[in-house]
């Protein structure tokens, strides 16, 4: 295994799209990268702190032929003895494999969707990345974890001295993009790690909707699941991440139960445990769990977590973000006329994108990027040209409007 390729914290991040195709990237990978070198070399001033490269009739033949799109990591922070590095990557096409699970209860046929299978980096999974928005540095914080974790178990450390298990947990409030981010972190590292692992594979277990059905089967289905998972960790040159969603579904706290379910339920949380402590032995799987109730989780469990990353409802920042990138491909699409959009600046009282950011505070990243479509649905449906951005502005503040005082009254209700 080349370790070396491992180690990637202080490298300018160029990652580069190649179009669809049946070429194998060993045959022009070293045309492409002197066609790089060639584009850097003579882009001194390149802004090299992240955005894509333009490509044009001057990025020479094979980049031309045979590349989507170049770009450069956001994050890089590029430092004076900072290296190129380029990872050269071709979506695989092939769609998500569903893997069904049926009842041993006697006539009950009906099966449900046990578990998702991709193969990373996806098609799937584009862009994914660069549209979650957060606070600074959170994103690429985790993806460095990761990434270290990786490097420990590639290097074999001794579990016993220094402890990593590889388990990763993303807990808050639901909508907030948690499940979005871990498969676009298991997306960033199939990229970023190709040359160490040449297939990436992305297991999500549907823990939802395989435990509330068949409860007191959980502890074998939990077997079941992770039987597969290690099939896949055994072949060679194979990354795994495992995406355990919902995790306080299967790993509910065994401290507070009580009454009739315990022996199913803590027949499941063990079998969970004893799973993820039998895997943890493989150097190539990580471990992505998501939770939006962490306090329900159980405590062996969150033990084992080695990160435990809170993701909170998005700033006034982070909306302005969302907002300007949904905007901007309703512009691109022609369904509003395009105009000039400011950057996020809080002193800036004459931005009504800016008033609306920060009426939209408490609002979760799911409901944000439902607005323009209710704004467009509920206020702008028989509009046949391109809209004004002002006014397509209004329609989004009158649909936040409507979004909030619905929930007012469920709440009501509840109470
Ligand atoms: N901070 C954010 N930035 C951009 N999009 C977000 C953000 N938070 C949530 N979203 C969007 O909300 C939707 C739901 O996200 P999801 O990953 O299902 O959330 P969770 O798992 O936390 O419930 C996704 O389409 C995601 O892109
Ligand atoms: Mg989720």
């Amino acid at each position: 295994m080349n370790i070396s390729n491992l180690n990637n914290h202080n490298a300018i991040h160029v990652e580069v799209k190649l179009k669809p195709g049946n070429t194998r990237i060993e045959a022009i990978e070293s045309q492409l990268r002197s066609e790089l070198d060639f584009i850097f070399e003579n882009n001194k001033n390149f802004n090299l702190s992240g955005g894509e490269v333009p490509l044009n009739e001057r990025s020479g033949p094979t980049i031309q032929t045979h590349v989507e799109s170049i770009w450069i990591d956001e994050n890089s922070s590029p430092r004076v003895d900072s290296a190129l590095k380029y990872h050269i990557y071709r979506p695989h096409q092939r769609n998500v494999e569903v893997e069904m699970f049926q009842g041993d209860q006697e006539g009950d046929s009906e099966e449900v969707p046990a578990s998702n299978h991709w193969l990373l980096p996806s098609h799937s999974f584009v862009g994914l990345w660069e549209n979650l928005i957060y606070e600074e540095n959170l994103k690429e914080n985790l993806l460095k974890f990761a990434e270290s974790s990786l490097v420990f178990s590639a290097h074999n450390v001794n579990q016993n001295v220094i402890c990593c298990n590889r388990i990763v947990l993303l807990h808050g409030p639901p909508g907030t993009g948690k499940t979005s981010l871990c498969k676009a972190i298991a997306q960033k590292l199939s990229i970023r790690m190709l040359s160490t692992y040449k297939f990436t594979h992305l297991i999500e277990i549907n823990s939802h909707s395989l435990f509330s059905k068949w409860f007191s089967e959980s502890g074998k289905l939990v077997m079941k699941l992770f039987t597969k998972v290690r099939e896949i960790i055994a072949q060679p040159k194979s990354l795994v991440c495992v995406l355990i969603d919902e995790v306080e579904s299967i790993a509910y706290a065994r401290e507070s139960m009580s009454g009739q379910e315990p022996k199913d339920a803590m027949r499941v949380v063990n079998a969970l445990l004893t799973q993820l402590d039998s895997i943890k032995e493989s150097p190539n799987v990580l471990i992505l769990a998501t939770s939006n109730l962490a306090s329900n989780i159980d405590l062996a469990f969150l033990d084992r977590a080695d990160i435990k990353q809170h993701i909170g409802l998005p700033s006034v920042r982070a909306i302005y973000q969302i907002y300007i990138s949904m905007l901007r491909e309703l512009m691109r699409v022609g369904m509003i006329k395009t105009e000039y959009i400011p950057q996020y600046n809080d002193d800036n009282c004459n931005d009504d994108l800016l008033c609306l950011a920060k009426r939209s505070v408490g609002v979760s990243g799911r409901t944000l990027r439902k607005l323009p479509f209710l704004a467009h649905a509920i206020f702008m449906h028989n509009v046949n040209d391109s809209i004004d951005l002002e006014r397509f502005i209004q329609a989004m503040k009158l649909a936040l409007e409507k979004h909030l005082e619905d929930q007012r009254l469920l709440q009501d209700k509840a109470n």
